[in-house]
């Protein structure tokens, strides 16, 4: 099985489906361990009491960026990690630690991209008027939330929504298109061909 790394930096509720996900005995990857820059996300704590190995790299414990990846590298390299996937973690990775990590590292936005990159997507899509919201899973490159799209899931914007209403619409579909995508990832039917992710087999649409 692809030997995952996920890494957090607060509630978790993306790793935990991921968790979940992987213990289908036909699902393709294995969480072999859970890694958050902050000391006191609740998700190392959920990550723990499924029985995973989980652990904090504190960001605030190193000096420079690159010594705070180094750290984190050091751990996917015990751990053998093949993927890393971002999973609610705050933190932008320099261009050296992204390119190492190549389609590799995998990441989830609450929005549908290339629409409503960054942070507050749900206010911001509420703003703009938009009647189709979601969110992506894209491989990670240095450009932010700018990576090959792997996978996408569209909600409703209904009425009456406020950003805490959309925003839980939206998590419910990340629970289930995050461990959709990692498994086609896992399974290597993800390829990127020409800086696209080729589209092979299903149709990973999830409405
Ligand atoms: C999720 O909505 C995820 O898409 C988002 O943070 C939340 C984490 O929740 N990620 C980003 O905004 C990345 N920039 P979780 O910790 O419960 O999975």
């Amino acid at each position: 099985k692809t030997r995952v790394a996920v890494l957090i930096s607060g509630r978790g509720s993306n790793m935990a489906a991921l968790i979940e996900a992987a213990k289908a005995p036909g699902y393709p990857a294995e969480i072999v361990a859970v890694l958050s820059n902050r000391p006191d996300a609740k998700g190392l704590e959920l990550a723990r009491a499924a029985g995973l190995h989980a652990e904090a790299v504190d960001h605030k414990a190193f000096s420079s960026r690159e010594e705070f990846e180094a750290a984190l590298e050091a751990r996917l390299e015990v751990h053998v990690a093949d993927i890393v996937a971002l999973a609610g973690f705050m933190r932008l990775m320099t261009p050296s630690f992204v390119e190492r990590w190549a389609g590799r590292m995998i990441n989830i936005h609450p929005a549908l991209l290339p629409a409503f990159k960054g942070l507050h997507t749900h206010e911001r899509a509420l703003a703009a008027g938009v009647r189709l919201h979601g969110c992506t899973v894209h491989y990670v490159t240095p450009g932010m939330d700018e990576g090959p799209i792997i996978a996408q899931a569209a909600v409703p914007v209904l009425a009456g929504d406020t950003a805490d209403v959309l925003g839980a619409r939206v998590l419910a579909a990340e629970h289930r298109l995050y461990p959709a995508a990692l498994a086609r990832v896992a399974r290597g039917e993800a390829p990127i061909v020409a800086g696209r992710v080729a589209i092979t087999g299903e149709d990973l649409l999830l409405g």
